[in-house]
């Protein structure tokens, strides 16, 4: 019987990094996950057999460790919010760049092939007329945009000078399960309609985005891992679909049952793009992805567990956390 492989997760304890993570152990992987717990919480990995090292990826001794004996990373680990990064870019370009580079060069050092990072298929590309894909040039608008094309540029880099296997996908607008933590519209409609506060529409509602499910997502980073794919592959993992803020914000109405729930609209905030979706095509032909969760059904399930979620009756309680750098 040989080995399991073992894959290292950064930023297992986020809102994607919840689903992988479960996705991975089912399969029969041993995961081990390094997350600094700014965005993630333990909870996520609750009851999963998985070793958690609370740790940072810009601490080069963590992830030393981290990498020790694994076969794969996947580097979810980032300073996700494009709003945040306006505000605040050193934050952004320390945890985006200078961590990616460092997860790369561990990786590197420890004999690690394949690495799959998110990235992220709006931001990047920044205006441009959609759907994009990944013959788009890439033009960012906001210093997180920036961020994760430098850590593509790193990971092409890494891949053609020292013969790794890195694969970057491109995510467009994850929702699901376990994003209770996110600032993004889905989650924040659904916290103002449990709230009974307005829903805040930034700009007339009339910008767009490509809304693609959490398993959708995982099923492509597990694909990634899997297939033999060259290194240095960026890949569009999105649903195709446009879909309008206005649109978003009816879906969740519906879905939680409050039609008329009242909506207010603010000025656009900068860095976001006005209008996004991408088209899959290249990951289809190479990794065999296909999104399998439609909108409907994908809000009104996000909204079922976001309500449980939020009345306690998703379990709750702590995981073992063990220090990278202890063994
Ligand atoms: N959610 C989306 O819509 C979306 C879209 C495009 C790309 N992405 C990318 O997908 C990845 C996962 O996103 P997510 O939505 O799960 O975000 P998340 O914030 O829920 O997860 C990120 C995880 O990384 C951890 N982390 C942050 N900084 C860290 C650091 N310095 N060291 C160690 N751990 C750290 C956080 O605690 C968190 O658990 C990110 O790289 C993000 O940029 C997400």
């Amino acid at each position: 019987m040989p080995d399991r492989r073992e894959v290292l997760v950064t930023g297992g304890a986020g809102f994607v990094g919840a689903t992988l993570v479960r996705r991975l152990v089912a399969g029969g992987d041993r995961v081990r996950v390094l997350d600094n717990l700014t965005t993630g919480d333990r909870v996520h990995l609750e009851g999963l057999d998985v070793r958690l090292l609370e740790g940072d990826i810009r601490d080069q001794a963590a992830l030393a460790a981290a990498c020790a004996g694994v076969d794969a990373v996947v580097h979810l680990a980032a300073a996700g919010s494009v709003v945040a990064s306006v505000e605040d870019p050193v934050t952004n370009f320390e945890v985006n760049v200078v961590g990616t580079f460092g997860v790369l060069d561990a990786a590197r050092r420890a004999g690690v092939e394949r690495v799959v990072m998110a990235s992220t298929g709006g931001a990047l590309i920044g205006e441009a007329t959609p759907p994009v894909d990944e013959r788009s040039l890439p033009k960012p608008i906001s210093p997180y945009g920036a961020s994760k094309l430098a850590g593509e540029g790193y990971a092409h880099a890494f891949a053609r000078s020292y013969g790794m296997r890195t694969v970057a996908l491109r995510f467009a607008n994850v929702y699901g399960p376990w994003s209770e933590r996110k600032r993004g519209a889905m989650t924040t409609f659904f916290r103002a309609i449990r709230s009974g506060t307005p829903i805040l529409i930034y700009g007339d509602g009339s910008a767009s985005r490509d809304y693609t499910h959490v398993d959708d997502i995982a099923w492509a980073l597990a694909a990634a891992l899997d297939r033999d794919v060259p290194g240095g592959s960026v890949f569009h993992v999105a649903s195709g679909v446009e879909t309008m803020v206005t649109e978003l914000a009816e879906l969740c109405r519906r879905a939680a049952g409050v039609p008329d729930h009242p909506i207010e609209h603010r000025p656009a905030r900068p860095g976001e793009v006005t209008r996004n979706f991408a088209t899959y095509a290249l990951a289809e032909d190479v990794l065999g992805y296909r999104p399998t969760v439609s909108l409907v059904d994908g809000v009104r399930e996000a909204w079922a567990w976001f309500d449980a979620w939020e009345r306690g009756e998703v379990v709750r309680s702590a995981a073992p956390v063990e220090d990278p750098t202890q063994g």
